[in-house]
């Protein structure tokens, strides 16, 4: 959700700037822009559309300097527009400003601005922060200053960077957003290159080492070293510390899509994610000491979209061990919490550790004194650094904006944490706890199958041109039908809804036509009662796909079709049918020609409320 970038000594600037929006873009694309600064003054490049539409016009710009700033947008305050890309500068062209976050009070701060005789030449929030500075200035004082003295004025949450015509430099500085620095060849050394950005993607070729810097810090970095401080303006000490992701996990390589590479790095995905926690029949977590959750008495989830659905998978296996466990949207915890005590864990499910519903569900829980525990892929994310415990699923970074891979490691690590939970709550493993580890080892092999045999593209074909889609499945699978639902709409921008089997005849059947193919999910458990949905849906007409174990031959034989996966444990097998799912969506949307990587007006990573 907006990209910021900056880059500090590289030998290219505007090039490192490019890769950075480049490696950003999964944040947002409406518009793109950069600002150097070159000691003469501060040249701003910006314009709607995608950062290749910003290539384009680069290519006639000869921009220099060795201090730049990038920005790619999704729009919050104001159309993508030209005039609302970022850099947004102040009235004397001298100073710009980049900018992810919502600024709460910035029609009050306009309102002031404009009275003062500043002038306005977009509708975004952002463009108050240049003004301000702008303002300060002429106040007197410095550059650092007045970039203080303007950030203390705003509400709301951001991370900000600026640069000035003045000064070889950048300032930056996050309040609720994130916003990590990279360090290329030593600090201080002649070579050194430093780059900021809202997520490591951004820079990670060019460097892994990464200073994740805290709410409130204002970073100063010039060619010669950076210095990082707190808002009172007394230097902090944040370690720089090593991410352990390549530079080729950001690369397409040869795919046309991340979202079909990271379909296919799905079986090392969930490798990494079980890969030393299982040992006989035990679960452990190197961040979780033993019996830590021994007076846990329920769990509540929190989490949205793709997580949310994860999250729901997860709560299935815990109630099946005999742990209470509720999941929660987390825009609706935030705002309508339900009860809880100091006996229950709130666990936030959260790919990017950014999305602003969840942080604001988990820290509703923590001021209630509530325990959290964040299912993340980041480390350094806010989710990892603000709960109390974390738990990383390790699924490599994801840049497609349809979460997959990641979907399948939370489950991965979900199964994992049902068993930790179930040992330290009830004291006791569940009855099948081996078996289900077990199964679990043999899962990367299974989606390797998938992946090899899938009949999707066939499908895909088949009903590419129907009226719209609906997925049905019971426990585990209804969380499947819904991953598999808001896949297909997100990317194919086709009608998809996900229902629990036995739902649909309380309403929606009356949407069940011969054009809308019904997905039914099997997992080997509750067979004739799927058996029967379908039924209820072929009499209406309905082409029927069925996702299904090979030993699930009652369902095969029911439906039109079918999506084979390997017999596996019933409580796994759902992991392996929402991999079918991902390749039938994958195959309609590129049927359809739809921008598979960056669905329209959407943004991988949500970190506005
Ligand atoms: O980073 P998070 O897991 O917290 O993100 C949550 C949702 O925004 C995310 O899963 C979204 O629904 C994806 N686009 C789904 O593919």
């Amino acid at each position: 959700m907006c990209g910021i970038t900056a880059t500090v000594g590289a030998d290219d600037v505007v090039s490192a700037l490019l890769t950075g929006l480049e490696n950003l873009e999964y944040r947002g694309y409406d518009s793109a822009g950069v600002a150097l600064a070159n000691g003469a003054g501060v040249e701003v490049v910006k314009r709607e559309g995608r950062g290749d539409d910003l290539v384009d016009r680069l290519s006639t710009a000869s921009l220099s300097g060795r201090v730049g700033l990038g920005h790619t947008r999704w729009s919050t305050h104001g159309p993508p527009t030209d005039a609302n890309a970022h850099p947004h500068t102040d009235c004397t062209g001298e100073l710009a400003v980049v900018h992810n976050g919502i600024v709460e009070n910035h029609a009050e701060l306009r309102e002031r601005l404009r009275g003062a005789g500043h002038r306005f030449t977009s509708d975004t929030d952002t463009e108050v922060v240049p003004h301000l500075v702008e303002e300060y200035l002429a106040a007197g004082g410095d550059v650092e200053t007045a970039f203080r003295r303007a950030v203390a004025d705003l509400s709301g949450s951001y991370a900000v960077a600026l640069v000035h015509a003045d000064e070889d430099a950048v300032y930056a500085t996050r309040e609720g957003s994130p916003l990590v620095f990279g360090v290329d060849d030593g600090a201080g050394t002649p070579d050194a290159a430093y780059y900021l950005a809202s997520d490591v993607p951004a820079f990670l070729e060019f460097t892994d080492d990464v200073v994740y810097l805290e709410d409130g810090d204002v970073i100063r970095v010039a060619p010669a070293g950076y210095e990082i401080t707190g808002t009172d303006g007394t230097p902090v000490d944040r370690p720089v510390e090593s991410v352990d992701w390549s530079p080729d996990d950001v690369e397409k390589g040869t795919y046309d899509h991340y979202m079909r590479k990271e379909i296919d790095e799905q079986p090392t995905a969930v490798a990494q994610a079980v890969r030393g926690r299982v040992d006989g029949g035990a679960v452990s977590f190197d961040s979780l000491t033993a019996g830590i959750f021994n007076d846990v008495a329920r769990v509540q989830f929190v989490a949205c979209g793709t997580s949310y659905h994860a999250a729901l998978y997860g709560a299935q296996l815990l109630r099946e061990r005999g742990v209470p466990a509720r999941v929660f949207l987390a825009s609706e915890y935030a705002v309508n919490a339900p009860p809880a005590d100091e006996q229950t864990l709130l666990v936030g499910v959260t790919q990017s550790g950014e999305t602003a519903d969840t942080l604001a569900a988990l820290r509703s829980g923590q001021s209630d004194g509530i325990r959290t525990l964040a299912v993340t892929n980041v480390v350094g994310s806010t989710a990892a650094r603000e709960c109390d415990d974390a738990v990383f699923i390790r699924a490599g970074p994801e840049i497609g904006v349809a979460a997959t891979k990641t979907f399948s490691s939370q489950v991965a690590t979900l199964s994992l944490l049902a068993e930790r939970l179930c040992r330290d709550v009830r004291d006791s493993r569940g009855d099948d706890a081996s078996e289900l580890l077990a199964a679990l080892d043999t899962i990367p092999s299974k989606i390797g199958s998938v992946l090899a045999d899938s009949s999707a593209a066939e499908l895909a074909d088949r009903y590419g041109d129907s009226d719209a889609y609906f997925f049905i499945g019971r426990a585990t699978a209804h969380s499947v039908a819904l991953e598999g639902a808001l896949k297909l709409k997100e990317i194919s921008y086709e009608h998809a809804e996900g229902f629990p089997a036995g739902e649909l005849k309380h309403g929606p059947l009356a949407l069940v036509t011969p054009t809308t193919p019904v997905s039914a999910v099997a997992t080997g458990r509750h067979t004739e009662k799927l058996v029967g949905s379908i039924e209820e849906v072929s009499a209406r007409g309905a082409p029927v796909i069925a996702v299904a174990p090979r030993s699930e031959t009652a369902v095969a034989e029911a439906a039109d079709d079918v999506l084979w996966v390997p017999d596996s444990h019933p409580e796994l097998v759902g992991l392996l049918a929402n991999v079918q799912l991902q390749l039938l969506s994958y195959h309609t949307a590129t049927l359809l020609d739809r921008p598979v990587d960056k669905p329209r007006n959407l943004a991988k990573s949500v970190t506005v409320e």
